[in-house]
């Protein structure tokens, strides 16, 4: 018997990579597959709470019993996200989100010949920032504190010292560290998580497992709060 920790608790999960457009046939996008985040989204249902996935594209099916909602670049993430943010109890960032996206998207498909915008060269790409979707809700949370926020970093070395000093830089209490950067369309992952006592390192398993000790670990930390 499981019992259900997040019964009643509304969660908001970002999980994929995003798509930039160049064209309406060309993008950048990255090689998160949506696993960890999917696996959060499930878990999450699984301990009773009601889910909403906001997700970039993947080839993933919804788990069962989460709403999920579909989009492509950063700034359509960002504007969901702000759609379905009030009343939530917790948000965790699991996207890789792009940090640029291209300012001018050609509206039509960029010509490589015919003296169209491309040609030898290729196009003339201008960038300009994304916002920080996770940074920016952080910076809501209420004197409550909610939504309780979470997010996640992938780096590739250094990562004890990154970890918390990213977790502090996004005003967070709680940064999922995944550990190396190979982790990306795997089955497996290893954690550590950073919070405010220090870091606790969750050792390989699947990602599946892994998200419902962090579905826990949350639970945990959201349960010290009297308003949650
Ligand atoms: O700064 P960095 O991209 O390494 O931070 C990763 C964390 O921030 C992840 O939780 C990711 O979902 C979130 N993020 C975001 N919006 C961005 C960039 C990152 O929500 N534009």
């Amino acid at each position: 018997f499981q019992p259900k920790v997040m019964a009643g608790k509304r969660i908001l999960i970002t999980a994929g990579p995003t798509f930039e457009a160049i064209d309406p046939v060309r993008g950048i996008t990255n090689l998160s597959s949506g696993k960890m985040g999917y696996a959060v989204a499930r878990a999450a249902r699984e301990a009773g709470a009601d889910v909403t996935l906001i997700s970039g594209p993947t080839a993933l099916p919804t788990p069962h019993g989460v709403a999920r909602i579909d989009v492509q670049s950063a700034q359509q993430m960002m504007d969901a996200v702000n759609r379905h943010i009030d009343g939530q109890h917790v948000f965790i960032a699991v996207a890789a989100v792009a940090d640029w996206r291209v300012v001018n998207p050609s509206t039509q498909k960029v010509k490589k010949t015919e003296g169209g915008a491309g040609g030898a060269k290729g196009p003339d790409l201008q960038f300009e920032q994304n916002p920080d979707i996770l940074a920016t809700i952080a910076a809501r949370t209420t004197l409550a504190g909610y939504p309780y926020c979470v997010g996640f970093a992938a780096e590739s070395e250094n990562l004890l010292e990154y970890g918390s000093a990213k977790r502090e830089r996004k005003g967070i209490p709680l940064l999922v560290g995944n550990i190396g950067h190979h982790t990306f369309g795997q089955d497996d992952n290893t954690i550590v998580l950073f919070d405010e006592h220090g870091h606790t390192i969750l050792p390989q398993a699947p990602k599946l497992t892994l998200a419902r000790q962090l579905i826990s670990e949350i639970s945990k930390r959201i349960s010290k709060h009297s308003l949650f």
